[in-house]
Order: structure tokens, then sequence, then C-alpha cells
């Protein structure tokens, strides 16, 4: 197991970097901001398009709360020298993206129901991580964020419930059925050669896997808890089919 070298909260704006350090973390920042932007466009193209009142209600704060979430990533990036369109280049290229993209313009209304119930879920567990880390204001911001998801999951939960009683729980199950897998896999590969790299400089402390774990454990509690079955898997490994 690697070794820890940064620990929650020692890096400081001002505070002398490596260029390992300054690299990774604007990476990671990078990377976040896009989701957080991916987030808070598909939750804003539909709120003009839910079903009834109250489910405009909680997505039109859910995408408000998600374009925060992007604002204050970006401004972060901004302190240390780096313009959100700039930011672009410090992104990695990850299948799950690409595929996510694909997916949205044949989005339905009950597959962003499974996105505030699934993929929320997953982000709450990486901005987790995030609320421990090194580099100081991340970790502060990250804090703010984490309360906020939370009610993300909440309202992930109680949607599911409500939404099975209006369109019946086979139709929410189909789309479990069709979201759970690509939920498992968008943690990605158990470990990859940067995870020791993120531990080591305390800018995650977890592995992809150890989330993974984490995110089933408490979803497949949930699915139950809803009267719904944890859909079946083909392969029980990353990628999971
Ligand atoms: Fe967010
Ligand atoms: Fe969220």
């Amino acid at each position: 197991m690697v070794q820890r070298e940064y620990p929650p909260s020692s890096v400081h704006l001002e505070s002398e970097m490596t260029p390992e350090y300054r690299g990774t973390l604007l990476k990671l920042l990078a990377d976040q901001a896009r989701a957080e932007l991916l987030a808070s466009h598909t939750y804003s193209r539909w709120v003009s398009r839910t079903p009834g009142p109250e489910e405009k209600m909680h997505l039109a704060e859910i995408a408000r709360e998600e374009t925060e979430h992007w604002y204050g990533t970006v401004k972060l990036l901004q302190e240390l020298g780096v313009s959100h369109r700039d930011a672009r280049s410090y992104e990695s290229r990850h299948w799950f993206y690409g595929i996510v993209h694909l997916l949205i313009p044949r989005y339905k209304w009950l597959d962003i129901l499974m996105l505030t119930f699934l993929i929320d879920r997953g982000a709450y567990l990486l901005v987790e991580d995030f609320a421990q880390s090194s580099y100081a204001p991340w970790a502060r911001f990250a804090r703010g964020v984490l309360d906020e998801e939370v009610g993300h999951v909440d309202f992930g939960n109680d949607f599911v419930r409500s939404q099975a009683e209006k369109f019946g729980s086979p139709a929410v199950q189909r789309a479990l059925n069709k979201w759970w897998r690509v939920a498992l896999n968008m943690f990605g590969p158990p470990r990859t050669e940067r995870t020791d790299l993120y531990i080591r400089l305390g800018l995650k402390f977890r592995s992809n896997e150890d989330r993974r774990q984490a995110f089933r454990y408490d979803c497949e509690q949930q699915i139950l808890a809803l009267g719904l079955k944890v859909p079946k898997l083909y392969r029980e490994s990353y990628p999971f089919l």
C-alpha cells in the first residue's frame, strides 16, 4: 500500500509545488470541472421537459447547484493561473464521457431519474475524496459541495420512489437495468498506474475499486429498500457487462 506523503489541507495556493504535484492537481481539477459541467448541462436541458411541477422545482435546483460546483472548480483553476478554456488541455481522455455524450440526445425522463439515483451517488463518493484533499482550497470547497451532493443522493432515492408510483415499478426497473452496469463502470478500472500517485500526493485517498465497492454496497441496499431488484450482471468484474 502506498504511503500518503501530503496530509489533508497541507498545501496552499502560495505553497511551493513540485511540477508533479501541480500537474496532477490541475488534471484532477480539469476533470472535475468537466464532470460538473456535464451534470449542469444535462439537468438544465431537462428543466423544461419534466413531467410535473415538483420534478421541475427539484431539477432546477440540482441544475443550479451543479452549475455552482462547476463555477467553484473553475475558480480554483483560475487561482492557479489556468483559464476555464485552457483547462481542457489538462483533461484526461476517459471513455465514460464519450459514451455519455453519445447517449445524451436519446435520454428519456427515466434516464434522468437514473442519473440522479446512480451517477450522483458516484459523484458524491468522489467529492468525499476531494474533501480530504492535500490542496487546502479544494478540500474547503469540496466540503461545501458534499453538503449539496448528499441532498442530491437523498433526492435520487425519494425521486425513484415517487416516479415508481407514477410510472410503475417495471418501467423504473427497466431503466435501472439499463444504467446499472454503466454506473459500475463509471469508476473506471480497479487501479490505474495513477492510483498510487493520487494517493501519495494526497489528492485522493481511495482507489477506483474502493469507491465502487462503497457505491455498490450502499446502492444495492437502496434498490432493495425501494422494492426493486438488483440487476443481474453477465460479467462480475470491470468492465461490467
Ligand atoms: Fe456536483
Ligand atoms: Fe450532484
